[in-house]
């Protein structure tokens, strides 16, 4: 399979890109918006039916995705952004019936790990699609197959519910310390100690500092709306899912929906 085409040019879709190109695929992509797409390595095609080889879908959510499925052409089509598990069964049984192989193939990591090679790929594909799709995958990062595309638009919703939800009780937490006078820097000291160890050192400077976020928290509302979705049809706990969801929604109706999703918890204390 040598060749590629990134639908979706975002944050994720440009770093895939430019993966996909430093691994020598012939790289194609494609863009709603096409002006907003620079310094990306590639073909840009200007109609989704022109779409060659392994289709891989980086659109933000399942109305984009619903929008540029009924179009695609390629051999595989690979839905890699965060969907809801329903939106995930309906386009995989929608592609079907135009007769198209596609799959979920979420992912665990950011566009930086993504360009690197060092993402996760949570792979839903069917045994004989990743038998067949294998050595391509494998030049793009970690693979975790999980066979079936449901599973792995519902695994993916569980690993961003407990990320995004610790990354916000983390923030609140280091505001509720801080209104009594506790400095992050002594926060940071005491969770040195303990299981947090990792998780404060990597969170609680991005929190607290600026920069261009890669992930935001416009995007994780969605995910957890996504999240929440899912636990209330399968009978699963959704309390603490739905209350994280409930937080970030907030936010992003209050304009804060472009910054990093993990001043959350901060920017909750601010109010
Ligand atoms: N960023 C991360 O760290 C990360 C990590 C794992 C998974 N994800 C998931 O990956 C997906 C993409 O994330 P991202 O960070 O790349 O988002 P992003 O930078 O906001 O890019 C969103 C992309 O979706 C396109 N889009 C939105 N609505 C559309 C529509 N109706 N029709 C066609 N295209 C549409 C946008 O096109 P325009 O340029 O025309 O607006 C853009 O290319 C999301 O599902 C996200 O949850 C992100």
């Amino acid at each position: 399979m040598e060749h590629i085409t990134v639908v979706g040019m975002g944050n994720m879709g440009k770093a895939f890109a430019r993966r996909a190109a430093s691994q020598g695929f012939y790289v194609f992509w494609w863009n709603r918006t096409r002006e907003k797409v620079r310094d990306v390595p590639g073909t840009p095609i200007s109609k989704l039916a022109d779409a060659k080889g392994l289709v891989v879908v980086f659109v933000a959510d399942d109305k984009a995705l619903f929008d540029v499925l009924p179009e695609v052409g390629g051999d595989y089509v690979a839905l890699s952004g965060t969907y809801s598990v329903d939106g995930v069964r309906r386009s995989v049984e929608m592609l079907a019936a135009r007769g198209r192989k596609s799959f979920a193939m979420p992912v665990v990591g950011s566009p930086r790990n993504v360009e690197a090679g060092d993402a996760i790929y949570i792979v839903g594909a069917p045994d004989d699609v990743y038998t067949k799709l294998r050595f391509t995958l494998e030049r793009f990062g970690v693979l975790f197959h999980v066979g079936d595309s449901v599973k792995a638009a519902a695994l993916k919703l569980a690993y961003n519910s407990l990320l995004i939800s610790t990354v916000a009780v983390l923030g609140e937490s280091l505001s509720l310390a801080s209104k009594y006078g506790v400095k992050p820097d002594v926060f940071r000291e005491l969770l040195s100690h303990t299981v947090f160890k990792d998780f404060a050192a990597r969170y609680i400077d991005r929190m607290l500092g600026g920069g261009t976020p890669t992930f935001t928290i416009r995007n994780a509302a969605k995910d957890m709306r996504y999240a929440s979705l899912a636990a209330g049809e399968a009978e699963a706990g959704n309390v603490a899912i739905s209350g994280v969801k409930a937080l970030y929604e907030l936010l992003t109706a209050m304009g804060y929906g472009d910054e990093d999703y993990v001043k959350a918890g901060v920017l909750a204390g601010r109010k």
